[in-house]
């Protein structure tokens, strides 16, 4: 079979087979994965859930992880990392997105007002570090925050279908209930085992006005003591064995710094897994923006102007492949010819010469050359 289809390939050189399998039907391909929306839910305001049916390239995904979806608005393509809500495993092929609309966010929030049933997406297989290991450990503490709550979930719904036999906390900070989205399935879920424990916070921060001082702290009016935001209190309380436990964590900076925080205190960094969705960067060194950028394989140069190599590219005319543009996915890795990039998630340098850098993290400092 696979030989019939490099034949086929051949034959319809230059472009490849599905470029033209995809004018009859769009997920019929026989090396690209895409999955065609079957079904869109916005039961919550601000987000919406989509359920996909993956073409038959689809390998399943573990509890945790991401795939890509690539769309093209007004005629270009754009990709973006979503988690897929449902459980692993099971016989049931489609993947679920929930889907927040972040405010000016183009994918988001045109998938959030678009996405219909039949729209067809490109799809990448499922990847990523941040999933549920086997064997399953017998605790775990699962926290999340916001739009976080995706990889967690799948993790929660996972350990449910498995009827895991320990003891489960889902610790959950959402702006308000009416937002949040899936909340008859935790319901639900809390019904059934009572080994699992759905604990959700609604820390709703308001000035207190009655104070003088313009300065004064926010302070959080509307939840009794001890029901605001994450701290050592409320971690002893939802899972007083949390140093026996496996930690997942996966929101807001605010969020994950405060976990991280406890957590090397108390000097278990190795039991604490994180997953972030936004990237966050070391201050830019103003003596890095000079020199020339020099993208040798498309004969393009540019006044280094301090951005990421992915930004530089994108403002000189060049289309560098991207996914995740935050130094998960790899699809941005080049090979730096010569020169020194600074890792702009770390703050080092580098200067080694062919060596493979990822475009979205790396911002050159002086002179450099890179494959593209
Ligand atoms: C591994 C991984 C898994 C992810 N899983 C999910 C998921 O299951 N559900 C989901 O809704 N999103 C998820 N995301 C985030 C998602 O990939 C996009 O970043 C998000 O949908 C915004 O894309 P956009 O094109 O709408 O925004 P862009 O046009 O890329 O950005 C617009 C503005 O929004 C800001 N912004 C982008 N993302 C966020 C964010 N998450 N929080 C706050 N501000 C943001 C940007 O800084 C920018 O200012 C995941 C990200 C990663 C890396
Ligand atoms: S775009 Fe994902 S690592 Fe760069």
């Amino acid at each position: 079979m696979v030989d019939l289809i490099n034949l086929v390939q051949t034959l319809t050189s230059p472009h490849p087979l599905d470029r033209y399998l995809e004018l009859v039907r769009p997920t019929l391909t026989v090396r690209d994965m895409r999955a065609e929306i079957t079904h869109v839910r916005r039961s919550a305001p601000g987000s919406v859930t989509l359920t996909l049916r993956p073409t038959r390239q689809w390998k399943g995904h573990a509890a945790g992880q991401y795939v890509q979806i690539g769309v093209v608005i007004d005629g270009v393509r754009h990709a973006r990392c979503y988690s897929p809500v449902n459980p692993e495993g099971g016989r049931d092929r489609h993947i679920q997105l929930t889907v927040k609309a972040q405010p000016d966010g183009l994918v988001s929030q045109y998938l959030y007002r678009h996405a219909t049933p039949g729209m067809v997406v490109d799809l990448t297989p499922a990847d990523g570090v941040f999933r549920l290991p086997e064997p399953r450990p017998q605790r775990l503490l699962l926290i999340s925050g916001g739009s976080g709550i995706t990889p967690v979930l799948s993790m929660l719904r996972t350990l449910a279908a498995e009827d895991h036999p320990g003891e489960v906390v889902f610790l959950h900070y959402a702006k308000s209930p009416a937002v949040l989205p899936h909340r008859d399935e935790l319901d639900a879920i809390a019904q059934r085992h009572p080994n699992f424990r759905i604990e959700l916070r609604y820390p709703h921060r308001v000035r207190d006005v009655t104070r003088v001082d313009p300065d004064a702290p926010w302070v959080d009016l509307n939840q009794p003591k001890g029901s605001g935001y994450f701290d050592y209190d409320e971690l002893e309380r939802v899972a007083p064995w949390f140093a026996d436990a496996q930690t997942y964590v996966c929101g807001p900076q605010s969020l994950m710094d405060a976990v991280r925080t406890i957590y090397q205190a108390e000097q278990l960094e190795d039991r604490l897994h994180t997953e972030e969705f936004t990237l966050s960067l070391v201050p830019a060194d103003a003596a890095d923006a000079q020199g020339t950028v020099d993208f040798s394989a498309s004969g393009v140069s540019a006044r280094n102007n301090g951005a990421t190599l992915l930004e530089q590219a994108e403002s000189a005319g060049l289309s560098p492949e991207y996914g995740c543009r935050m130094g998960i996915c790899f699809s941005c890795t080049a090979v730096r010819r010569s020169g020194c990039t600074r890792n702009l998630r770390t703050g080092e340098t580098d200067s080694d010469p062919d060596q493979p850098i990822q475009l979205c993290i790396s911002a050159p400092v002086g002179d450099v050359e890179i494959d593209i």
